[in-house]
């Protein structure tokens, strides 16, 4: 028994364990279970040369820190910094590349990564390959001898189409690229990349990290020396950081991660299903569906689906009346909240993203897509069952 218990007590804590107490001290001075929230920006220092850590709070500030341990942590990386925003997280994890680097990147990302790519970045020159990542053949045949990075985001916004990321790991170390992948939708509980091959992942955690809609960052989490240092050097830099507050945020957010997933799935699931016995519902796109033609790969490279689902009506005019007439689900941009949010990819999300790229990647005008919240579940299919019948 003696040992048995030696063993718990040594192996390595468990998600739910880390997501509450990873990277977090108990507050020294008032036993505060709750990382303080450090309002500050700068630290007296005991003496000139004294090797304070703590000197600007662009560069560190603890509540930022404690943040940045749990998520390193969760992930399984070496170290995690966080932004003030997904997008800036996204373009510091860019900023890893020099001038005449070429990137292949996944056909469909979030309509904000295109954006940054195509109409910041390219003029920075940066080159960008569009391709379908979803058959990495793809992939190889987009290699050009200054390709040096891998950029994929799967699930994808708002298709949900899936890359195989170990092949893609494989494929990334053969031809020495970066592999970063966009782990927005499935978080570090339900996918975790650095496992699985790749180098760099990245976060909006507006989204399902922070789960409460009262928050926008993001983070950037890095396997290698090398890479983290780049980072640090970046964050600091550029400047783009988490504040405090919203550090403090997330940390609360990640506390109940678990619980908000398992949740988000099990009525994600609920709903992809009755979504996909619907008459007025011509496709539902969600891994968790046996019909979705990636299934098989998100059961293995995910412990769970999640709540994003997007579906065709059959036409704009349709779309329109239920984005108009749903009452629980708010129409809004943005996911993974505890409330339930549906929005137009087409005109909001991937608004930026040109039409016939839009086509190409399955956002058409009748595509409507819900982020399942945490409401019951039969409240969320008869706001939809109401507003689709009508
Ligand atoms: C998958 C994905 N990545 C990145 C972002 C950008 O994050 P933020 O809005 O926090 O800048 C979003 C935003 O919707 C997203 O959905």
């Amino acid at each position: 028994m003696a040992s048995k218990a030696k063993t718990r007590r040594s192996a390595r804590p468990g998600f739910a364990t880390r997501a509450i107490h990873a990277g977090q001290h108990v507050d020294p001075t008032t036993g505060a279970v709750m990382q303080p929230i450090y309002q500050v920006s700068t630290y007296r220092q005991p003496a000139l040369g004294a090797g304070w850590k703590y000197d600007y709070a662009r560069t560190i500030n603890p509540t930022r820190e404690a943040l940045e341990r749990a998520l390193a942590d969760l992930d399984g990386g070496l170290e995690a910094r966080c932004f003030a925003s997904g997008m800036s997280a996204i373009a510091a994890a860019m900023n890893l590349l020099r001038s005449g680097d070429h990137v292949i990147v996944s056909r469909n990302v979030y309509g904000g990564t295109y954006r940054l790519f195509e109409g910041l970045l390219r003029q920075f020159g940066l080159a960008f390959s569009w391709v379908d990542t979803s058959n990495l053949r793809n992939v190889e045949a987009a290699l050009r001898p200054e390709t040096r990075m891998l950029y994929v985001e799967t699930p994808t916004n708002p298709v949900l189409g899936l890359t195989d990321l170990a092949q893609a790991g494989r494929l990334a170390r053969k031809a020495k690229l970066r592999l970063v992948v966009d782990n927005t939708f499935m978080t570090s509980y339900f996918q975790r990349p650095l496992a699985l091959g790749a180098d760099v992942v990245v976060y909006s955690t507006t989204k399902f990290l922070n789960g409460h809609s009262d928050s926008v960052g993001g983070a950037v989490i890095t396997a290698r020396e090398e890479d983290a240092r780049r980072i640090q050097w970046i964050q600091n830099s550029v400047g783009a950081i988490l504040s405090p507050m919203d550090s403090f945020l997330v940390l609360r957010g990640l506390k109940t991660l678990p619980v908000r997933m398992e949740r988000h799935d099990a009525s994600g699931r609920e709903v992809a299903a009755w979504l996909s016995r619907h008459r007025k519902v011509r496709t539902v796109h969600y891994p968790g569906l046996p019909t979705h033609p990636q299934h098989a790969l998100a059961k293995r490279q995910m412990s769970g689906f999640g709540g994003m689902i997007s579906f065709d009506v059959g036409s704009l005019a349709t779309a329109k009346r239920l984005l108009k007439r749903v009452e629980i689900c708010a129409l809004a941009e943005s996911l993974g909240g505890v409330e339930t949010l549906i929005s137009h990819p087409a005109s909001m999300t991937h608004g930026s993203v040109p039409r016939e790229e839009r086509q190409k990647i399955g956002v058409t005008d009748a595509l409507v897509r819900i982020s399942v919240g945490l409401e019951d579940p039969a409240d969320l299919i008869a706001d939809l069952d109401r507003s689709l019948s009508a």
